[in-house]
């Protein structure tokens, strides 16, 4: 049944109009208005309405020619000094602009924000943030007076951020202050770098984005998203420094990116719903997570989560879904299928008593429910003889999980691992080595 409902939704999703263009970078040189800018709206996921996209290629005068709003005609300087009025001054002129709007970050540039948002609703019918240059986080932590974001789209309908360009949240300004580096200091937090907040049919693609002062790329309430050939990159060390992070966020397509940091590579937590995550590569980092879900006995639901075609290497985790003891709700309909794990801690991982605090977290009751759950396809190393962990509720154990063709051996012996199951019943088909004793 799950496998039913799964399949409707990939191909919901796969059917979502593509568009590639040369990996893994444009080179930032094409015009910013180019012929093909019609052509490039029909792969709007269907927004534009077509007939007005023949008009124009047939000549009849269109009824608005797209504009461009370049940050530089609106004060930016890129000196050094802090650009984000002049980038807010050409999002105001854009976003009240109709019809198709470009806004442009030229390239060979090196521009320096403070926190920024860029707010809808808009009224342009699409926006296409580009970015050519660099945008380098303000330095200076005290002006980031909410401290939880630095760079954020909210309510914007029909919008994509391209380019090429480059993304620098300057975090070693904040990962030493962070209470997971020094235990003496009080648990903060830190900006994510880029969060998109209630965006509707949203596409970001062809970005670097490295160093952020807390997550990279965060998906918060958003629907109809697709997030492809995206580069992130932080140190191995550097804390919380989520890839990609998920949250309360439908119809999500994350594709062909490659994510080296300090924590998850992609992280999927609650209220989001029928998310694909393809043809990612992790590794430093913590791997491809659901969860952590259920913390402070709260309600979490995800479910409808395929993620295939992943390679990880060396990371602390391969797949995994963690919750916390206490909470309520469910996890389930996941797909893990066709994925290398290279030297990986722990490459399969179902963890029900997540506890990621100094103190200990005390045996309760309720649990989220983690249920249908397939690995299928999933080969290579793991770091620690142990490459399969399923840690259950005593209460509330996993149902349906099932394994097919899954081979993990141990890097150092090249032998056959060990898998270690409390509360769990698994389906195996094919062969799956190591099994449950
Ligand atoms: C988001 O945009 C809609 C219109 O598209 C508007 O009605 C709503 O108030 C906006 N929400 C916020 C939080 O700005
Ligand atoms: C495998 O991973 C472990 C720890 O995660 C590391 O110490 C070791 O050097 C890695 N081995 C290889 C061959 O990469």
């Amino acid at each position: 049944m799950y496998e039913k409902i799964i399949i409707l939704s990939t191909i919901l999703l796969t059917s979502l109009p593509s568009c590639f263009s040369s990996y893994p970078f444009d080179k930032g040189d094409a015009p910013f208005i180019s012929s093909d800018v019609y052509h490039q709206n029909s792969h709007l996921h269907g927004h534009i309405t077509r007939n007005s996209l023949t008009k124009n290629r047939h000549g009849y005068a269109p009824r608005s020619s797209p504009k461009a709003f370049n940050v530089n005609n609106f004060g930016a300087k890129a000196n050094g000094n802090d650009d984000s009025q002049a980038f807010m001054k050409a999002w105001e002129a854009a976003c009240s602009s109709t019809g198709i709007v470009y806004f442009v970050v030229p390239k060979n540039r090196n521009y320096i924000l403070k926190p920024v948002k860029f707010s809808g609703p808009c009224k342009s019918s699409l926006i296409i943030f580009k970015i050519y240059g660099m945008i380098e986080a303000w330095k200076n932590p005290s002006d980031y007076k909410e401290r939880r974001h630095w760079i954020v789209f909210e309510n914007v309908t029909n919008l994509r951020v391209e380019g090429g360009g480059r993304i620098d949240g300057n975090g070693k300004i904040w990962w030493p202050n962070s209470c997971k580096i020094n235990p003496q200091l009080p648990c903060l937090g830190a900006p994510t770098a880029v969060t998109f907040v209630e965006c509707k049919n949203l596409r970001v693609s062809n970005i670097r984005l490295e160093n952020a002062q807390q997550m990279h790329m965060t998906f918060q309430d958003c629907q109809n998203v697709k997030a492809f050939h995206l580069m992130v990159e932080s140190p191995g060390n550097s804390p919380n420094t989520d890839g990609i992070h998920v949250s309360g966020t439908r119809n999500i397509l994350i594709q062909d990116s490659i994510v080296r940091t300090g924590d998850d590579c992609i992280s999927i937590v609650s209220g989001s719903e029928n998310v694909r995550v393809t043809g990612i590569t992790c590794g430093p980092g913590h791997g491809i997570s659901i969860g952590s879900l259920g913390a402070d006995n709260s309600e979490a639901y995800v479910s409808n989560v395929v993620v295939n075609k992943a390679t990880l290497i060396g990371t602390t985790n391969g797949v995994r879904i963690k919750t916390w003891q206490g909470g309520h709700g469910m996890a389930k309909n996941i797909i893990f299928q066709d994925i290398i794990m290279k030297n990986v801690t722990n490459p399969i991982i179902i963890n029900q008593d997540y506890c990621d605090r100094p103190e200990a977290c005390p045996e309760q009751k309720s649990a989220v429910q983690v249920s249908n759950v397939l690995y299928k396809n999933i080969q290579g190393t793991s770091s620690r003889p142990i490459a399969v962990k399923f840690v259950c509720s005593k209460s509330i154990p996993c149902r349906g999980i099932s394994m097919q063709n899954v081979k993990l051996v141990d890097q150092t012996q090249q032998d056959v691992s060990k898998a270690s199951c409390s509360n769990v019943k698994l389906d195996t088909r094919g062969n799956v080595s190591p099994l449950c004793t």
